[in-house]
């Protein structure tokens, strides 16, 4: 036998000088969950480990994001009142717009970004304006522009929508220039799923949809090619970079996306992905840092340049000893 594959698995040394795929804390963003209101700290019962803050009390869980140098945070807002426009989430002293104000004078060095949606603010709990029960495209295009805006003003570096209508990135890139914001990013989700795996994080961001559900505009599970199609417009339309989302299950779209464009490509391995390490390690069936260890490595290996994980703190931490 002269070619031997196993020469190069012989030491934990040569296997770490030869390995195809590296993690850096700085491809890990966090993110958080910030509820209007004072001195609030609170578990979040489907997602053990992380907690919901007020913007008050947001330092006290930068501060170890700012520590662990990791790529960025990623807020989502839960206002007090919701209304049938979603009204309170371009708010200027909004509760994500207070908390991107706090964090960037706090932590100035820390990538803020913000998520813009409007199922977090709708008491509906869709991502945009609703004509009967079907949501508006272009209607919610407005409002996603003035949320965008109002949350570069506060400060965020990178704006992030979350809500799967067609043109969302160009009207965004439009209302920002228009601003003069030219140099905020946008980071849109321009691959996401109709997910089961997003459960936890309606119960955690209080967003479920109250009828229905997200098949009208989320994509469905069953298509490749249509991911391609959405990627293509967002990076068209002036998307900075671009995300994939749910992750593990679709490794397969990530890789396809990540050949296909010329921008840094995200996989947002989500809260059900989370809660589902979670519940098996409490039972003692799983190994917490070499599942979550491995299941950053293939998103990695499948393409992903940045990662967007509830474990970024614990992933940024591990790399470091
Ligand atoms: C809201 C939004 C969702 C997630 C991110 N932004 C939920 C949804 O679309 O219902 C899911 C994130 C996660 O599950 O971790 N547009
Ligand atoms: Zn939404």
């Amino acid at each position: 036998m002269i070619i031997r594959p196993r020469r190069l698995r012989l030491t934990q040394s040569i296997r770490d000088m030869v390995c195809e795929t590296r993690l850096a804390p700085s491809m890990f963003v966090y993110p958080v969950f910030i509820r209007e209101g004072h001195g609030i700290i609170e578990d979040i019962p489907a997602m053990p480990g992380q907690r919901r803050c007020s913007p008050d009390t947001l330092p006290l869980i930068l501060e170890r994001a700012a520590r662990s140098r990791i790529g960025g945070v990623l807020f989502f807002g839960i206002p007090e009142h919701k209304d049938e426009t979603g009204s309170s989430a371009y708010a200027e002293d909004g509760v994500i717009q207070t908390a991107i104000r706090t964090a960037k004078r706090e932590f100035p060095d820390l990538t803020v970004i913000g998520d813009v949606c409007m199922c977090e603010y709708t008491s509906h709990g869709h991502c945009g304006i609703l004509h009967g029960t079907y949501v508006d495209n272009d209607a919610t295009l407005e409002v996603l522009s003035r949320i965008a805006v109002s949350q570069a003003q506060a400060g965020a570096d990178i704006v992030a929508p979350s809500d799967m209508m067609d043109g969302h990135t160009r009207a965004i890139r439009e209302a920002l220039d228009s601003q003069g914001l030219v140099n905020t990013l946008i980071f849109s989700y321009a691959v996401k799923y109709a997910s089961a795996f997003y459960g936890p994080f309606r119960e955690a961001a209080g967003s479920a949809p109250s009828f229905g559900d997200r098949k009208a505009y989320q994509m469905d599970p069953r298509n490749l090619r249509e991911a391609l199609k959405e990627a293509a417009l967002d990076v068209e339309e002036g998307a900075d970079m671009i995300m994939v989302k749910p992750g593990l299950p679709y490794l397969d779209v990530l890789r396809a996306v990540k050949e296909s464009v010329n921008v840094p490509v995200g996989a947002y391995h989500v809260s059900g992905e989370y809660s589902m390490i979670k519940a098996a390690v409490a039972n003692g069936w799983l190994d917490e840092r070499k599942i979550v260890t491995e299941s950053a490595i293939s998103m990695a290996r499948a393409g992903a340049d940045i990662i967007i994980t509830y474990y970024a703190l614990e992933l940024a931490d591990w790399l470091r000893e």
